[in-house]
């Protein structure tokens, strides 16, 4: 199967099931105008999250990796107006594309970005005891994505959502010899996952605009917050 396929087929799903969208389309011009690489989730995947936010009646998200924001308007989208969406990016300057990109959104007030490396974002944020959050979307830098997902469970409650972006990697997450970092930290993530206890969740392949890659939904099912761990592992 090729890879134009592949696209020609997000294309028509696209212009058959989304709406055009200028704020969106903006997005990804002062992006790209910015020089931000092109990593953001497709049209297609947008909409999934931001259905699954709708399904899921979040009212409060967690994004870790902002980028030019374009994931967040989908996700910032789906809240009710007195929603919350935390997201977590690294570099200032992918921050300020993107709060140009949610204040063209009008979610200026709904989002907030935080900048710094997001294991300090994540301290910083459970230090604050805030309310759970009832979806996660992790989908930054991919070889610390098992300790974004210990981190995130301590801001979860049971019946919490959790979408982890990139898992598959072109079917290199089946290759255990792979030497590729991003690679191996999503097979040190499922592997992790396999023994978590009070996390139910499955992976799923994808092929599209993007290529061959897939993700992981997750969902928190342990009633106390001692039943959801990841095993940990020093490091
Ligand atoms: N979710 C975005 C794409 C994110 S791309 C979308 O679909 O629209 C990954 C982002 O993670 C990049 O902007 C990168 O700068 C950021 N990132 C990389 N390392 C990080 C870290 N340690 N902490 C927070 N963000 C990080
Ligand atoms: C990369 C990161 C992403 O979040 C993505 O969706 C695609 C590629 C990357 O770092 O290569
Ligand atoms: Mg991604």
């Amino acid at each position: 199967m090729r890879g134009d396929r592949w696209a020609e087929v997000d294309a028509y799903l696209t212009s058959n099931l989304l709406v055009p969208d200028p704020v969106l389309e903006e997005c990804l011009r002062s992006s790209a105008e910015a020089g931000l690489p092109g990593i953001q989730v497709s049209p297609t995947q947008g909409k999934l999250l931001y259905l699954i936010a709708k399904a899921q009646g979040a009212r409060r998200i967690l994004e870790v990796g902002t980028l030019g924001g374009y994931s967040a308007i989908w996700l910032g989208r789906a809240l009710p107006p007195d929603g919350r969406l935390v997201t977590l990016e690294l570099e200032p300057r992918h921050a300020g594309v993107a709060r140009a990109n949610l204040a063209r959104a009008g979610l200026e007030r709904v989002v907030e970005v935080r900048v710094g490396p997001a294991l300090q974002s994540l301290e910083q944020l459970a230090s604050e005891k805030p309310e759970p959050f009832d979806l996660f979307f992790i989908d930054a830098d991919k070889p610390n994505t098992r300790r974004y997902f210990e981190g995130i469970l301590g801001l979860s409650r049971p019946g919490s959502l959790i979408v982890v972006d990139n898992v598959v990697r072109k079917g290199e997450l089946a290759n255990a010899a792979t030497v590729d970092p991003n690679v191996r930290g999503m097979r040190e993530f499922v592997e992790a996952l396999k023994s978590a206890s009070g996390v139910s969740a499955t992976g799923i392949q994808t092929v599209g605009t993007k290529g061959y890659d897939g993700f992981v939904l997750a969902r928190v099912e342990g009633e106390r917050p001692g039943d959801r761990t990841l095993p940990t592992r020093r490091s």
